[in-house]
């Protein structure tokens, strides 16, 4: 079994991996000692784009169930040698991995190795396309914030063209029951979705998860003045003042602090569930792993 997308998990997967998560995030947290489930198991993680979060996760999570990460680094490989996706996947498959965490620039890169290897295959994220363990920890935060994510209004606002995040939650959320509300730059939308602004899509909002400009992905820089991306798109107080009473914001990090979000919000203890996010990644990513090899 693999996990490349939302739409591949079942409604009563994806409720058993955040309860589970929300279990292994009290374990950990009163640090009783896990169950080491996945003693021997080998996990490669295999990150041909940059990470902070997503690979020390997976890695974290390795570790705190027993199992060994090991980290490909792109840069040092034999992929700066000329070697195509296809062979190195069939080189790192036949070391008979238990499991391959996979991130790269193209979309579908992860299931190109998902049909040569025989180890679990888990997308951290593939171009624009999706990134599902980042949308399971958002949805086990709220859950785990809020109590619930069924009725809840959802906003996501900023680079949504270029965003796996975002896709990975417009599909996972309202299958929760929420309901989501995409907005950003008119330049940075996708094709077929109605057009909200930002401060549509945030006044009334229980959630406000805000998104990185991804300029690496962008042809033409938007050519903005300093300020000028917070002060027309980005979560700023007099914004984040329009939610609902006692609305969270969120990013899957990183942020561009000053450009899609106010510097004191991103830091606010109340509000900002940015830390939380990335504490729940790693219960999330040992569910994850549990599923696949345990
Ligand atoms: C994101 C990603 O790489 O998709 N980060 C993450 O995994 N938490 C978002 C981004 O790069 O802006």
């Amino acid at each position: 079994m693999d996990l490349l997308s939302i739409d591949s998990l079942s409604d009563a997967r994806i409720a058993a991996l955040i309860d589970r998560a929300q279990i292994l995030f009290d374990d950990d947290r009163s640090a009783t000692k896990p169950v080491k489930s996945l003693d021997r198991k080998i996990v490669f993680n295999v990150f041909f784009e940059n990470s902070t979060r997503t690979a020390m996760s997976f890695a974290t999570a390795a570790h705190r169930l027993g199992a060994s990460a090991i980290s490909f680094s792109a840069d040092h490989s034999s992929v700066k040698k000329g070697e195509s996706l296809e062979d190195t996947a069939a080189t790192l498959g036949a070391m008979r991995p238990d499991a391959i965490v996979v991130r790269h620039r193209d979309n579908g890169a992860p299931a190109r190795f998902a049909d040569i290897v025989d180890a679990a295959v888990i997308n951290a994220g593939d171009g624009t396309n999706e990134h599902p363990t980042q949308a399971l920890l958002d949805a086990a935060t709220i859950q785990r914030r809020l109590g619930r994510i069924e009725g809840l209004k959802v906003a996501i606002c900023g680079d949504i063209r270029h965003s796996r995040v975002a896709r990975s939650n417009a599909k996972l959320l309202p299958r929760l029951g929420a309901e989501i509300r995409l907005a950003g730059p008119p330049e940075l939308m996708p094709e077929g979705i109605p057009q909200l602004s930002v401060g549509e899509a945030i006044a009334g909002a229980d959630v406000v998860m805000m998104l990185r400009v991804q300029r690496e992905r962008l042809e033409d820089d938007l050519g903005d003045a300093p300020g000028e991306y917070l002060a027309r798109y980005g979560l700023t107080a007099d914004r984040l003042a329009t939610a609902a009473p006692g609305a969270v914001v969120m990013h899957p990090g990183p942020m561009n602090r000053g450009v899609e979000i106010d510097s004191a919000i991103a830091d606010d203890p109340e509000r900002s569930l940015i830390r939380l996010q990335v504490e729940m990644g790693v219960a999330v990513r040992m569910a994850c792993l549990e599923m696949l090899l345990a």
